[in-house]
């Protein structure tokens, strides 16, 4: 952390704040907690814009449906609201399949905290168990065409045969992600606002199909690279 970035944490009295049975965060818990909401939310939410935006340009016809949703829910590049935001049906279906392609943290991690057995499998205590997202969201047997970028699959007559814990860009359970909603609303919001204005499309460097890197958290191999245009066709001097 450079001099410029430097956190000022002051001292605030934590002990007479909390009330009876809870202890309040201290300071470094506080920053321990900004910190991990800067890496766990910003980063996701800008790489799943990044493939979202890449998945437009490489289907016109979809960017082209969600400009005209976009449109006759705000005539005259209205600013977007929050009520109609979440109305916007074909915005969801298209926000859910990139998230199917791309669950970012590509798979979901618990600790067992007693012996079970779960299908004749037997799960000792203490050992980790890892769910593959990236590997469900991909199968075969719960998704036709599965590498196929489709947002049909999460239209209203498709929906309901998704299996909540096949589909899991968010995780589940009382440890899911905590940033969910807020991460929907913020990438909706950005979506429509760049669409209101710009088309993307694709470009020389452009990498198609996108190859992904097979190390950790999923990120495109190579940086996505698209050609923005103006929508109204002028061209853009600033
Ligand atoms: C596209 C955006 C995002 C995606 C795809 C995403 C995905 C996830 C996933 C898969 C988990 C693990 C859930 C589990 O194990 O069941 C998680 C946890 C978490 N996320 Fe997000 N996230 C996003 C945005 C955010 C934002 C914006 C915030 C905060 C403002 C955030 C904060 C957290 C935190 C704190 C956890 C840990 C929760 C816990 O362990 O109780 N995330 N996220
Ligand atoms: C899209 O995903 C969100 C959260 O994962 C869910 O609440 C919503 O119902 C899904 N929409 C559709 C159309 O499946
Ligand atoms: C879109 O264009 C309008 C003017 O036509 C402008 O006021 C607005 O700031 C632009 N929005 C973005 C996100 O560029």
């Amino acid at each position: 952390m450079n001099k410029k970035t430097e956190l000022v944490v002051k001292k605030v009295p934590t002990e007479s704040s909390a009330p009876d049975g809870f202890t309040a965060l201290s300071d470094l818990e506080l920053v321990a907690q900004s910190v991990i909401f800067i890496f766990a939310g910003y980063e996701p939410t800008s790489t799943s814009l990044s493939f979202l935006v890449y998945e437009l340009a490489t289907h016109p016809d979809v960017q082209q449906k969600l400009q005209e949703e976009i449109d006759a829910t705000f005539p005259n590049k209205e600013p977007p609201t929050y009520d109609a935001l979440v109305q916007m049906e074909y915005l969801d279906m298209v926000l859910n399949e990139t998230l199917r392609l791309y669950p970012i943290g590509g798979r979901l991690e618990r600790v067992c905290k007693k012996d079970v057995e779960i299908s004749g499998v037997c799960i000792p205590k203490g050992t980790v168990v890892m769910v593959p997202t990236y590997t469900l969201h991909r199968d075969l047997d719960h998704w036709p065409e599965p590498e196929e970028f489709h947002p049909e699959r999460f239209s209203k007559k498709n929906k309901d045969n998704i299996n909540p814990y096949i589909y899991l860009p968010f995780g589940t359970g009382p440890r899911n992600c905590i940033g969910m909603r807020f991460a929907i609303m913020n990438m909706k919001l950005a979506v429509v606002r760049l669409l209101q204005n710009f088309s993307f499309k694709p470009c020389e460097e452009t990498q198609i199909p996108l190859k992904l890197n097979s190390l950790g958290i999923i990120q495109p191999e190579k940086p996505i690279v698209l050609k923005v245009e103006l929508r109204d066709g002028s061209v853009n001097r600033a």
